[in-house]
């Protein structure tokens, strides 16, 4: 029998199936309860890389109906990174793994785990780690793909820790990329001046003194948003057919508005849950280094929290909204510009498509 695929494209069906969903409360997660810890997960290494092509507010709106006076201020973008057609999440990956590798002085052969955090991966599968791991000649490590939005760098940053502090694992890359631009429709103005492409990478590894690198990680999710930012055709429930894409299902669609005010609040309660995990207080931080998807967003957490602006790390006007890039981008400039010292705390926090939020407190 033939299965009666791409037919029930209405949208609306879509809805529904998210709405389907029993809306929960959120509850203490993450590292309420101290994980064994045996090995402290410390970044030896860190990198980017991002495509050539620089689009600005004003090539953007030759192709729009916007103004770059509308991006700045809505959004605090200027500019930001495009892929070219030929290229794929894996090309960038692989450059940022490579610098990561070499700052932490870590050969392909030492990885144990890759772990590659994404949405827009080279392909449905293999994952890119795989494709990572055989580019980068990684041939002893295990490897896997992780989706979480623009949190899947802090998840994937949570699940490394966990490996390496059981004495799992001694060496694991972890990256973060998207060629958002892929799955961009470029004739909605609300999305496509927000997306962008890129890639960042870390090198974590294990320390036998207790207290270094990750001290504490928290993690949450609450799927009956998901609606909210979504992709709704290229998976199970829509596979792609010649109406999925007449009718531009293959493209993101988000309402943000609505992501605002989540974001906002759940990056602002990361911050606070980390910080009375730790037993520590918002001085002793030296930098924050937020998901960078709309400036506004990043000014309103640091106000919520009562944290000083001039600690909180912002490059989204170069790079606008890399997802699960766009934090470990923003780490890696943020050591490089000598922002971050030896022995600082740093606190990483993101949240995004699932939705899903999380973050990681960690001593450099
Ligand atoms: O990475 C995680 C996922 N993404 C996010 O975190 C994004 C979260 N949301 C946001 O950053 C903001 O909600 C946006 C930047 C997406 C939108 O800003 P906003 O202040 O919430 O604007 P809005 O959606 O309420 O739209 C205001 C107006 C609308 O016009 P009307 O209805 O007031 O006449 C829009 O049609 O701005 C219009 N608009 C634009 N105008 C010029 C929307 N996009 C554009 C545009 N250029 N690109």
């Amino acid at each position: 029998m033939i299965v009666d695929q791409g037919k029930n494209l209405d949208i609306i069906n879509i809805v529904n199936y998210f709405s389907s969903i029993t809306k929960t409360e959120v509850k203490q997660r993450g590292d309420a309860v101290s994980p064994n810890i045996k090995y402290s997960a410390v970044i030896a290494g860190t990198g980017f890389d991002v495509p050539e092509k620089i689009l600005t507010n004003e090539d953007l709106e030759k192709i729009l109906d916007t103004s770059d006076e509308w991006i700045t201020e809505r959004t605090g973008m200027k500019e930001r990174r495009i892929a070219r057609p030929d290229e794929a999440a894996s090309d960038f990956a692989v450059r940022a793994a490579v610098k990561a590798l070499a700052e932490a002085e870590v050969t392909p052969e030492e990885i144990e785990l890759i772990i590659v955090a994404t949405v827009t991966g080279d392909m449905p599968f293999p994952s890119t780690a795989c494709i990572v791991q055989d580019r980068l000649g990684a041939r002893n490590a295990a490897a896997m793909d992780l989706s979480a939005g623009c949190s899947g760098f802090i998840y994937a940053l949570a699940t490394a820790r966990q490996f390496i502090a059981t004495g799992t694992y001694r060496t694991i890359l972890v990256v973060g990329v998207e060629v958002l631009s892929k799955i961009t429709d470029w004739a909605d103005r609300s999305t496509a001046v927000l997306l962008a492409d890129g890639a960042g990478a870390a090198v974590l590894k294990a320390d036998e003194r207790p207290g270094q690198g990750i001290i504490t990680t928290y993690l949450a999710a609450d799927g009956a948003h998901g609606i909210d930012l979504y992709m709704p055709a290229g998976g199970s429930r829509i596979p792609a057919s010649i109406e999925s894409v007449q009718k531009r299902l293959h493209y993101l669609k988000m309402n943000g508005s609505a992501i605002f005010k989540v974001a906002v609040r759940s990056m602002a309660d990361v911050v606070k849950r980390l910080l009375a995990q730790a037993q520590l207080r918002a001085d002793d931080i030296k930098l924050i280094i937020p998901h960078q998807a709309n400036l506004r967003i990043i000014e309103a957490m640091a106000k919520l929290i009562n944290f000083p602006l001039d600690r909180v790390f912002v490059n989204i006007q170069k790079y606008a909204n890399t997802s699960s890039a766009s934090t470990i981008i923003a780490l890696d400039e943020a050591r490089k510009e000598g922002r971050i010292k030896k022995g600082d705390l740093v606190i990483m926090v993101a949240f995004g498509a699932g939705l899903t939020w999380g973050g990681v407190l960690l001593r450099f």
